[in-house]
């Protein structure tokens, strides 16, 4: 075996409920070759002990069956992720978070693109505040940040101070940092594997958040790097999992779910987003099928938090700046669902930490 065929073999490991391998997930820091002796050195920062032990056992069984005349010596080295030095560097005033003055951070995510994450980050961050708690977006949508634009903010730009930390944006109350404000709406954003890892992290990081009660992060589809690098750069108190309702959403959904199971984030709630149409005539058409959603989350035992409607004045309130739960606080049935799965939202997260 050469040591790019070991780089090859091991590039077919996935990091334990995600997409991303752990080659390219930058965990592999020395091959070396010996006769028939294959020593591997790994090195992963986890708290979960079940972590390096998949990835050990992944690695051995895909390099045995890529080549069982050499005998391979697997060491992972287990790291406390990055969080806890982080805290210790800040003086820890960030409490579990690991980000100074925020008291949960908790990740609005799906596996699907286009469910309506954003809208629902939007909409529950006004309706967090309306309960009279601070709160935050961090939109970890690179490629596509949508959190400026339903703010109304993307002609804003955030300031540095002189120790480089960022000043966020604060729009309808709620202080937001996005890509959006980093370029022009045109703007491809062309940061690819390291380098968005970094944007990830200075986003989060970097960004003087001030006093949260809630830290919302916008994040994109699936399960790759970019949800990897957000696990290991905070903790997270838990996850919303937005869907639509038919299988096809479903299914990614629940990818998404196992992920976060993978690193004991509880998941507070999920949100149906898209679930019926109400006509003019006052007719409700279930048009993605009918309650995939709620019968989703009583099987796999998490909090279903609300069902929310197509509605147009939904999509144009976005479009035009001001989220529907600020738009029409009370008039409309969107609004009000909103408002109703924030208010189940903080129910559990209260119980989460009597736990
Ligand atoms: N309940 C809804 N009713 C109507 N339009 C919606 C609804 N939810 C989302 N949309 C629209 O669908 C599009 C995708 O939603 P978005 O929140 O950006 O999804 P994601 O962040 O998951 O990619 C946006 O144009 C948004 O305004
Ligand atoms: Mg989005």
């Amino acid at each position: 075996m050469t040591e790019q065929q070991i780089k090859d073999t091991l590039g077919t490991v996935k990091y334990p409920g995600f997409s991303r391998d752990i080659v390219s997930f930058g965990l592999v820091k020395e091959i070396t070759i010996a006769d028939q002796l294959v020593t591997i050195n790994l090195q992963v920062q986890t708290t979960d002990p079940a972590v390096p032990e998949q990835i050990f056992k992944s690695c051995q069984e895909a390099l045995g069956a890529a080549d069982d005349s050499y005998t391979y010596k697997v060491n992972v080295d287990v790291q406390a992720p990055a969080q806890a030095s982080g805290n210790t560097q800040s003086g820890g005033a960030g409490g579990k978070s690991g980000l100074p003055g925020v008291k949960s951070i908790i990740a609005v995510a799906s596996g699907k693109g286009g469910v309506g994450k954003s809208t629902t980050t939007a909409n529950l961050a006004i309706a967090l505040q309306k309960q009279g708690l601070k709160v935050g977006i961090c939109d970890c949508d690179l490629y596509g940040p949508s959190i400026a634009h339903m703010f109304g903010a993307d002609d804003q730009q955030p300031s540095a101070t002189a120790d480089d930390q960022i000043i966020p944006i604060k729009a309808h109350g709620i202080t937001l940092m996005s890509m959006g404000f980093l370029l022009n709406q045109d703007s491809p954003v062309i940061v690819r594997g390291p380098l968005a890892t970094r944007y990830i992290q200075q986003f989060l990081r970097q960004v003087e958040w001030g006093e949260l009660d809630v830290l919302l992060l916008d994040l994109p589809p699936g399960t790759g790097d970019i949800q990897l690098t957000i696990v290991q750069t905070v903790s997270l108190d838990g996850s919303i999992i937005v869907t639509t309702p038919q299988e096809i959403a479903l299914i990614d959904a629940r990818k998404a779910i196992s992920m976060f199971s993978k690193v004991n984030v509880p998941i507070l709630g999920l949100i149906e987003n898209m679930a019926y149409f109400i006509c003019a005539h006052g007719e409700k058409y279930q048009i993605f099928g009918k309650g995939g959603g709620e019968a989703e989350a009583k099987r796999l035992k998490i909090p279903f938090l609300a069902a929310i409607p197509i509605d147009p004045t939904t999509c144009e309130a976005g479009d035009d700046g001001t989220p529907i739960a600020l738009a029409s606080p009370n008039s409309s049935v969107p609004s009000e669902a909103f408002h109703k799965a924030a208010a189940k939202l903080t129910e559990t997260m209260s119980k989460e930490r009597a736990q």
